[in-house]
């Protein structure tokens, strides 16, 4: 017979096996609140009794997601993740931009609900851009399945928002004390290098060029498979030596983790590497121009 800990540490594995969710990342109180609640909703008396459940009916990984990561975002979600890209990455794409000639920055922000990511990432470029010389043409794309969250995101109107160390919200946000309480608004200078587009990531779509993807807490919804083939899809389009960013509870699969080297694990920020030979076919070629 196992004990609990023992079931809960199955639980555990085999979401990672089927889903390539990390739930060592989540506080142990917290992951167990959760799946506590589907153990009740599933009626599963116990760890094992609801591994059966998982395997009986796949449905209810969805459910069990829907509980774990609720449908939520906000910016500069994880501060260490966006001081790693703020302070490391971004300065070395500029310095790789500038060796061949290129003054042109893209981003994705690949299922980006409210907009708060791609916005994040808008802002942190700015912030980049005060210590360059010259002009540089900044791109950064925000797209979700959802409408609505598209809708809002076009908007740019938020009543919470947070801010990373040594950068000041007046810079970002113009503010409006309304009788709904205080609203912060993107300023446009921000706002208007930012896209959005309802998109699908399942569905066929056009192949673009990027230099650095953030695809977070987004995979966790997709078995295994697909999402191989979704960071796959991805591979190509980022540029040799762009970076893809995922969740903090997401991992690369196997397959998938040959495309990428690790720039900074903890963080999840992977780097694109090209097998010798294999530039510009398959994949997306050099950093665009
Ligand atoms: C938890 S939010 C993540 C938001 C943001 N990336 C973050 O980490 O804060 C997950 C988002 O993925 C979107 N999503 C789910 N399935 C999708 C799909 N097939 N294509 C595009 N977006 C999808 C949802 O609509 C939701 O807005």
């Amino acid at each position: 017979m196992f004990s609990e800990d023992q079931a809960f540490a199955l639980l555990k594995r085999r979401i990672r096996i089927d889903r390539g969710i990390d739930c060592e990342q989540y506080k142990e109180n917290y992951l167990k609140r959760r799946i506590a609640v589907r153990l009740r909703v599933t009626e599963a008396t116990d760890y094992l009794a609801y591994l059966r459940v998982l395997k009986n009916d796949p449905e209810e990984y969805a459910r069990l997601l829907n509980e774990l990561t609720t449908n939520v975002t906000q910016f500069f979600r994880d501060k260490d993740v966006y001081l790693k890209i703020r302070d490391e990455v971004i300065p070395m794409l500029f310095r790789a931009k500038k060796t061949i000639g290129s003054r042109t920055i893209r981003v994705w922000s690949a299922g980006c609900a409210t907009g708060e990511e791609p916005y994040s990432m808008a802002m942190l470029i700015d912030y980049r851009l005060d210590a360059e010389e010259g002009s540089w043409n900044i791109r950064v794309l925000g797209s979700d399945i959802d409408v609505e969250s598209i809708r809002a995101a076009k908007e740019g109107e938020y009543s919470d928002v947070d801010m990373l160390e040594g950068m000041d919200i007046r810079e970002y946000f113009e503010t409006e004390d309304t009788p709904r309480g205080r609203v912060y608004r993107v300023r446009e200078r921000v706002k208007r290098r930012v896209r959005f587009e309802n998109l699908n990531l399942l569905g066929d779509n056009e192949r673009r060029r990027f230099d650095l993807i953030l695809c977070r807490n987004v995979l966790i919804y997709f078995s295994r498979d697909v999402q191989g083939r979704i960071i796959e899809g991805m591979a190509s389009e980022i540029l040799h030596e762009g970076y893809l960013v995922l969740g903090k509870a997401e991992t690369l699969g196997q397959k998938a983790g040959r495309l990428f080297s690790p720039a900074f694990p903890r963080e999840r920020i992977y780097r694109h590497v090209v097998a010798r030979g294999r530039r510009g076919a398959a994949t997306g070629g050099d950093l665009t121009r």
